[in-house]
């Protein structure tokens, strides 16, 4: 099998199936990352915990899986470990973590429950045979009662917020605990207007960042059927958090369940799962779906939240390809080396310009009018895929990172993200930029880092 399609310097699975990003840790002196994993399909199924480690966030190691499902009772049950975090306790690596009953084959009990597993070595895992931690919801009408993330507050005190639906409404839950063992429901820490963000949140994310508090949510029920990532910064006062203004965590919908982590250096990074939910993800035929998102440096300016690839991905520019030397009389751009592992970046834009990559089949168009921009591929001339974006600021600068099937394009130094997959049947071979803002404009080979051993 040949795998075409497969990221180079973004995190995917060997094979099978991967969604949310979990257990996100610095632990010692390797980054861990976990992921909802179905190893026997590139499809949904039954979930596992993958896990690799990665000392620069790029070049990841493929451990064996941490956290098995216990065995089926059907051929269709699907009850299985969903998502939840890491944290460091006594020089152990503790992992929390939603066990989910198949409720069409356990139809008389909660179908989730709260868990925590230990390790001493970072590589094997026990379930805490006191499990479960957190048996059941505050009450009844809670459901889709998932996905804790843990955080410290103090030498014996922990943090953990669950995302759930109450009543037509997405929450998120607020627990205490001084053991990790005895968790304590406080209250609701926040809901949201479920005429825009559905009855359920997923994956919440709660963390202080230069002095504010700032919450990543995953709406995923919504009306109109999208699944979206979002942010909120606000104060966190009595228990409460009280956000001052609520916005999409990316432009495009291809991210989803974004999880964040501090590391030993103080850095707030955030990964998300990048995936195709609503067209054709051809990578399926290649036996795997589903990447990482690039890791990205959260800061706060002017309240917004900036994202920004973390610095480690510098070391993976490969030389910038010298214009002048390739650009043709039509003033296009050959390309064709650089295998669609490309960094390009360009500043002082005008107010209206194209880019377009160009293979014999498939075209990818990036189109920026006075406030829009705009998105499509073309298969065959075909449209497979088109979007378009309200830009609220001048333009000033873009950064657009392509790895085989994903595209994220930073918006002035990360004030924006727009990130999607696209499915190109062949490396692109003429990059046409118009007008051609010569001074400002690199083009870059990114270094390929998928799977490298440490
Ligand atoms: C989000 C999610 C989580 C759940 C997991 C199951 O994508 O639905 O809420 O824990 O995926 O794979």
């Amino acid at each position: 099998m040949a795998y075409f399609l497969k990221p180079q310097y973004h995190f995917s699975p060997m094979i099978g199936w991967l969604n949310d990003p979990n257990g996100l840790i610095e632990f010692k002196e390797q980054y861990h990352l976990f992921y909802q994993f179905n190893p026997n399909s590139p499809n949904w199924g039954k979930m596992h915990w993958g896990h690799a480690v990665s000392k620069d966030l790029f070049h990841w190691m493929h451990l064996p899986v941490a956290l098995y499902p216990e065995k089926s009772l059907s051929e269709k049950d699907y009850s299985g470990i969903f998502s939840g975090s890491a944290i460091e306790k006594d020089e152990q690596l503790v992992l929390m973590y939603t066990q989910y009953f198949d409720p069409d084959i356990f139809n008389n009990r909660f179908k989730e429950e709260q868990c925590i597993a230990f390790s001493k070595d970072g590589v094997n895992f026990e379930k805490h045979k006191g499990n479960p931690v957190i048996a059941k919801p505050p009450n009844q009408l809670f459901h889709d009662y998932r996905d804790p993330k843990i955080f410290k507050v103090s030498s014996n005190e922990y943090y953990c917020v669950i995302g759930a639906g109450e009543n037509g409404i997405g929450k998120v839950l607020l627990y205490t605990s001084k053991d990790l063992y005895n968790w304590h429901f406080e209250n609701v820490l926040c809901e949201f207007n479920p005429d825009c963000f559905g009855p359920v949140i997923e994956c919440p994310d709660f963390f202080q960042l230069n002095g504010k508090w700032v919450i990543l949510f995953s709406a995923g029920f919504t009306e109109k059927g999208k699944r979206k990532n979002y942010y909120a910064i606000g104060d966190f006062i009595g228990n409460k958090f009280l956000p001052d203004c609520i916005e999409s965590l990316d432009l495009a919908n291809d991210l989803y369940a974004t999880q964040t982590f501090q590391d030993k250096n103080n850095r707030r990074i955030a990964i998300g799962w990048l995936h195709t939910p609503d067209r054709n993800n051809y990578s399926v035929d290649e036996g795997w779906a589903g990447i990482m998102s690039i890791p990205k440096e959260l800061s706060i300016k002017d309240n917004r939240l900036i994202q920004q690839p973390v610095k480690e991905f510098q070391k993976l520019i490969m030389e910038k390809t010298d214009n002048d030397k390739t650009l043709s009389s039509d003033r296009t751009l050959d390309i064709s080396s650089l295998q669609n592992l490309i960094y390009l970046s360009i500043q002082n834009l005008s107010e209206g310009f194209q880019i377009v990559f160009v293979n014999k089949k498939d075209e990818l168009i990036l189109d920026k009018s006075m406030d829009s921009f705009e998105i499509t591929e073309l298969r065959n001339g075909t449209i497979e895929f088109k979007d378009a974006y309200k830009l609220e600021n001048t333009l000033d600068k873009l950064d657009v990172y392509m790895d085989k099937t994903s595209i994220e394009i930073f918006f002035n130094n990360g004030e924006k993200v727009a990130s999607f997959r696209t499915y190109p049947r062949d490396n692109y071979k003429k990059l046409i930029v118009n007008p051609f803002p010569k001074k400002s404009f690199s083009i870059f080979q990114v270094q390929p880092a998928f799977n490298c051993l440490l």
